[in-house]
């Protein structure tokens, strides 16, 4: 059956989608998660295994994901429901959606308070905070925001209030009027940083450390960090997508959105890259900092550099930009569901789903000061004792992009490649080609269901 339209809205075209698609997948994961991953992992193979996971799992599932959305035409949880039954299948399916809004709401609160960091910089970086000082003035600035959980908190507060006022407003006048208005200024910024950092930073340096591989470095971990970089970067696997699918014209074609969106994710993160990895060698230092990378590295290069001064501000400019059109996303599947389950309006919704996310948040703020030993525990595998476990913050990172994400999406790829019936799907996904569609239900049936196993079962050793 085919529904025209959310009770929440829709999109008033085919390319606000794609702004707010991409605005949802272009985030902390391209400009902040990337980067320093990739520099913690040995660069060039995680590039690679990265880029793998984006074509061979990440485009197909966004294509599915947006395929549900847009036959169900509600939230993440009730349209896994609706089309459960209309499919005549178990109830139980509707568990995708609900591990998608916990997800979201696990997401969220780390996210906030990393966009909260950069926030600070932004005002840091305009009032010349950064000038003049060397290396190590730079690390115990970092240092002492981070250890500070009064200021942690005020910044936290102020990024989710700026998340509820957008989504309380709605799909049209929310959604639709933030990234029209952010998503332009977004690939303007980036466009003038890349720019900066090839005529002032190391840039063939920063190029073979971003795509000259070295295998040697590879484990079942790295590949299960890529995988989930993947899903996180792509917003796949929670429910974001799916929403923002569920607002898309039944005109519009799937594929060819799906491709733009992955396509400029992928750009943004591999320009980000190319962007800060030249600066962080110019300055002699090393890519490994982890997820302090952009915030201590760019600083110090920023405090050197001509320019510095408004370069390093809109830096930050732009990673505010990115982390809010990407929280935005995170919080409207649960909005949409209080709106249509239990009859909430609109902003009430986001102060409730902004609400506990700001309090989860409170773990992570705590997580760099008052909590910031690890807790987990010691397991030992072939004679060799592994600690599992790390501070909340970091708990909560792992357990969403490595577990949680590849988990929805692999559900999503089972539910739409084995469980509907192949003509909802031909019918929903519209691709004129016949080949096209063979080969995209190929790869949804078997190669991206198979290739997740294998990373999760790799990651645990036993193969
Ligand atoms: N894709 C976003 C980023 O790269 C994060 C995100 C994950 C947003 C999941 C929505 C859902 O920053």
């Amino acid at each position: 059956m085919r529904r025209e339209s959310s009770i929440h809205g829709q999109w008033s075209s085919k390319l606000v989608f794609v702004l707010a698609a991409t605005g949802s997948a272009v985030g902390l994961g391209n400009i902040w998660r990337f980067p320093y991953i990739a520099g913690e992992n040995g660069g060039g193979a995680f590039v690679l295994i990265y880029l793998a996971c984006i074509l061979l799992i990440g485009l197909p599932i966004m294509m599915a994901e947006i395929a549900l959305g847009r036959r169900g035409r509600q939230s993440p949880i009730n349209t896994m429901a609706t089309l459960s039954r209309e499919e005549g299948l178990h109830r139980a399916w509707g568990f995708v959606g609900w591990l998608g809004v916990a997800a979201g709401f696990i997401i969220l609160s780390y996210y906030s308070v990393i966009a909260g960091w950069s926030l600070s910089y932004v005002f840091r970086a305009a009032g010349g905070a950064f000038t003049g000082l060397d290396a190590d003035g730079v690390r115990g600035m970092f240092n002492a925001l981070v250890s500070d959980p009064e200021r942690l908190l005020a910044w936290h507060t102020l990024f989710m209030i700026m998340n509820v006022l957008v989504v309380a407003r709605g799909v049209r006048s929310g959604l639709e009027k933030a990234v029209k208005f952010l998503m332009p200024a977004l690939f303007g910024l980036l466009l003038l940083l890349v720019g900066y950092s090839m005529s002032q930073g190391h840039f063939m340096e920063g190029v073979s450390f971003l795509f000259k591989p070295d295998w040697s470095e590879v484990s079942g971990d790295t590949i299960l960090l890529a995988m989930g970089q993947a899903f996180f970067t792509l917003s796949l696997g929670m429910g974001a997508i799916m929403i923002y699918g569920s607002y898309l014209s039944s005109k519009a074609s799937i594929l060819k959105t799906s491709a733009t969106v992955v396509s400029a994710d992928t750009a943004v993160a591999l320009l980000a890259g190319l962007a800060i990895f030249p600066i962080v060698f110019a300055s002699g230092l090393a890519p490994g900092e982890g997820p302090g990378l952009i915030f201590i590295t760019l600083p110090m290069a920023f405090a050197e550099m001509p320019g510095g001064l408004i370069f390093g501000t809109l830096f930050f400019l732009l990673l505010v930009t990115a982390a809010w059109t990407s929280s935005i996303s995170l919080m409207e599947p649960a909005v949409a569901w209080l709106a249509e389950n239990r009859g909430f309006d609109r902003p009430m919704a986001a102060v409730i789903v902004g609400g506990i996310a700001w309090f989860l948040g409170l773990g992570t703020i705590l997580s760099f000061s008052l909590w910031s030993n690890p807790i987990g525990f010691s397991l030992t595998i072939g004679g060799e004792a592994t600690f599992i476990g790390g501070t909340l913050f970091e708990m909560a990172d792992y357990l969403t992009s490595n577990i949680m994400l590849p988990l929805g999406g692999l559900l999503i790829a089972l539910f739409v490649g084995w469980r509907m019936t192949q003509r909802s799907v031909e019918d929903e996904l519209d691709l004129r080609s016949r080949v096209l569609f063979r080969a995209w239900y190929y790869v949804l049936r078997f190669a991206a269901p198979i290739g997740i196993l294998l990373v999760f079962l790799k990651a645990v050793n036993l193969i």
